[in-house]
């Protein structure tokens, strides 16, 4: 992945299209037979030929120049996500900033799941100044609540989830830095996309226990990020 330029990552997940489709380009809403509305920084022309690209396993269509300024404006990992149906090229990572994850396993039963412990999640982000994948690079951001502790039964499944939790963990997933809903604060570490318990005996805040889809709405929200485990097997 290295010293591949933006435009060799998205071109990877590209197949050539023959004739000029009819549709207009879902990211710049200009017709997919014209330019790519799309004028910034280190747009330069392309040919005709590859003005319009077709990822190959979802096979929605975008003008090039719009998928690799798209591209662009990611953190660069080398990954693409499709725009309309979210099918993830390659690996996702995230802008979660340095911290710890660690878990353990209580002995206690969460409500709902009275015949198995507990695991708890405990992670740690510490305050710090943003980076260029953040939204105000060279600003500091806050971290509250922390550590946030976060509760799973230890159970297959729960032990499935927490396997891969700790892969959305080293990809970057599980937090980022933004504007908090819950308190409006700005440039400061929020969840991400995937749901987490920090309530254990009680239920005050709705992200407590009992929930009986929660597991398997984690599983999704997972899988959403580009993370599930193939095994069939464990299911
Ligand atoms: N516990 C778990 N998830 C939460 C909580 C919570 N107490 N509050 C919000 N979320 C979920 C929301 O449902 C949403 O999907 O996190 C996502 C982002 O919400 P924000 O309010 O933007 O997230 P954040 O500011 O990080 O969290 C607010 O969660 O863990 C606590 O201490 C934390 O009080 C803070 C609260
Ligand atoms: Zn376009």
């Amino acid at each position: 992945r290295k010293g591949k330029t933006p435009e060799e990552v998205v071109k990877k997940y590209l197949q050539k299209v023959k004739s000029s489709p009819e549709e207009d380009c879902t990211i710049c809403m200009e017709p997919l037979g014209g330019p790519s509305g799309y004028k910034g920084p280190g747009v330069g022309p392309v040919s005709r030929a590859e003005s319009v690209g077709r990822l190959t396993q979802c096979g929605h269509q975008y003008h090039f120049q719009c998928l690799v300024a798209m591209y662009n404006n990611g953190n660069k990992d080398g990954s693409l996500q499709c725009p309309t149906c979210k099918t993830i090229y390659g690996v996702k990572t995230g802008n979660q900033p340095a911290g710890k994850m660690e878990y353990h396993v209580i002995p206690h039963s969460i409500p709902g799941h009275p015949d198995c412990k507990t695991i708890r999640i405990i992670y740690n982000i510490p305050p710090g100044i943003q980076g260029p994948e953040h939204p105000n690079p060279g600003k500091p951001f806050t971290a509250r609540g922390f550590p946030r502790h976060c509760y799973l039964p230890d159970s297959e499944k729960g032990r499935k989830v927490l396997r891969l939790l700790l892969v959305a963990w080293d990809r970057r997933l599980i937090f980022s830095v933004g504007t908090s809903s819950t308190t409006g604060e700005s440039d400061t570490v929020i969840w991400n996309e995937v749901h987490h318990k920090t309530e254990f005996g009680s239920n005050l805040t709705g992200h407590g226990f009992p929930d009986p889809g929660h597991l398997d709405n984690v599983l999704e929200e997972l899988r959403a990020q580009g993370i599930e485990e193939d095994d069939g097997l464990m299911e």
